[in-house]
């Protein structure tokens, strides 16, 4: 006989939702991705692609996939081939579309923990005084190399603590989605979010009263800093490049194109508020994002060390900034070992928060799809993940995690986007699809993003895409 099916879960509150989505959106994105493309693409002008991407293609996906999961939950779907399935029952194939929302979160749910298993590592051995202690680029890079125990071989012993605040990190991850939605994602998020803004908030007033730190060179000083990412330079609005990177940094830092906001919005009632909701967590993410992200990292970098140094560990991408610079800057103030662990502590729990909801979905399609209870689910999740993590430890490079985090974490998000829009706008119909968004809502969505969704929203989307399969030449 078939095993009556418990009923699914659901959120214990609204706030814990809004908090658990925020928590996913904040992430290593937001401090050590966002700071770099700012940087890169044209500081102060990066800005203008930046919202236009939050404001038609952000801020619709959010209330797409919070509609469409909801929608999903109410048949007892939580993930992106059920959801479609459900959607338009009539076609047998749309369902495998739905692929790319499992295995896509898995594919960066490998990395992400490893990345995330840096974070408490770097915690411990701040509070312990040692990267207080290395006081100059070559020996931090030495123990960031050694820590991650990858490229030189000179640095493997190493490994050793470092495997240990893996497994650590690995086993904080299966913990939390072992207690399930409420019990665990939902309280886990309202716990590390708030003491994560403190941290934030603490770092950034720390660095905007630096001044001018080095009396021999007084335009070394934080206005100029501050100036240095957000001056605009318009001449960069001209390139394709600036455009595709602003969206591809809203995408990411705003969880969506993956299937992850799917998964959490299927534990929602069919009675529950989207539209604000929904917009709330996109609020929380750009505070932490425009505000804390953009006032923290480069600005310190630049009153240290000057524009054209700056200007040079941009290029060499998020990891140096983070792993390598900042412990050098935080080491030449005062409580330095405090200061680099509230740096530490507040990446691992912005990782920590993220990193369960990459694991969600995959979760969840095996107890949604294979009728499996939530335990049995998360030890094979356990299982499975943690072999794959294995070649990530050991035989990662940076180009590795470069080419994954393009494909995993750019590429096929705007896929998986785009997807999803014409189902939802296109295939279920805008007039349905606009009252889905509105059941339940407290706020009245402006008229104007009927239109927004049905065709800014995709032909925006459609164009990046082609852009990029005639720019690699697929
Ligand atoms: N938004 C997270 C960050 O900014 C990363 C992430 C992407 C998490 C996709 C879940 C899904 O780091």
């Amino acid at each position: 006989m078939r095993r009556l099916k418990p009923k699914r879960e659901s959120w214990g509150s609204r706030l814990g939702i809004i908090m658990a989505v925020a928590g996913s959106a904040v992430g290593l994105g937001n401090f050590l991705r966002f700071p770099v493309q700012a940087a890169g693409n044209g500081g102060g002008a990066f800005m203008i692609p930046y919202f236009v991407a939050l404001l038609v293609l952000g801020i619709p996906l959010v209330w797409i996939e919070w509609a469409l999961g909801r929608y999903g939950g109410g048949f007892e779907h939580g993930t992106a081939p059920g959801i479609f399935h459900s959607l338009l029952q009539k076609n047998r194939f749309v369902k495998y579309f739905g692929v790319i929302g499992i295995f896509g979160p898995f594919v960066i749910f490998i990395y992400y923990t490893f990345i995330e298993s840096w974070t408490l590592g770097y915690s411990f051995y701040s509070l312990k005084g040692v990267l207080a202690q290395l006081h100059d680029q070559s020996s931090i890079q030495a123990f960031l190399k050694g820590y991650q125990g990858l490229e030189q071989n000179s640095f493997f012993s190493n490994i050793g603590p470092a495997y240990l605040f893996f497994i650590a990190t690995f086993f904080l991850n299966i913990f939390v989605i072992y207690y399930g939605i409420r019990g665990g994602i939902e309280v886990l998020c309202k716990i590390a979010l708030p003491v994560l803004f403190l941290f934030g908030i603490i770092l950034a007033v720390r660095v905007l009263t630096l001044g001018a730190p080095d009396p021999a060179r007084p335009d070394w000083n934080l206005v100029n800093g501050l100036g240095f990412l957000w001056n605009p330079d318009f001449s960069a609005l001209k390139s394709a490049k600036v455009w595709l990177a602003a969206a591809g940094q809203i995408f990411f830092t705003l969880s969506v194109g993956i299937g992850v906001i799917l998964t959490y919005a299927s534990y929602l009632s069919r009675g529950d508020d989207v539209a604000l909701s929904g917009l709330t967590a996109v609020s929380m993410n750009e505070f932490a994002e425009v505000i804390l992200g953009g006032c923290i990292i480069i600005p310190a970098a630049f009153v240290f060390f000057g524009p054209v140094d700056v200007q040079a560990i941009a290029k060499q991408g998020a990891f140096d900034l983070g792993f390598v610079t900042m412990p050098l800057i935080l080491g030449k103030i005062p409580l330095a070992a405090v200061l680099s662990f509230l740096w530490f502590a507040l990446l691992f729990m912005a990782g920590v928060t993220s990193s369960v909801s990459l694991a969600q979905p995959a979760v969840a399609f095996l107890e949604d799809e294979f009728d499996i209870s939530r335990k049995k689910a998360v030890g094979i999740f356990a299982v499975v993940s943690f072999v794959l993590c294995q070649p990530a430890i050991f035989f990662l490079s940076r180009g590795v995690v470069n080419e994954l985090d393009f494909w995993g974490g750019t590429f096929c998000l705007v896929l998986f986007g785009t997807v999803e829009t014409i189902l939802f706008a296109w295939v279920f119909g805008m007039d349905r699809a606009w009252e889905e968004i509105h059941h339940g809502a407290d706020i009245a969505v402006p008229r104007v993003y009927k239109f927004i969704i049905r065709y800014v929203t995709p032909v925006f989307l459609l164009v990046i895409l082609g852009f990029w399969f005639y720019q690699e030449g697929l």
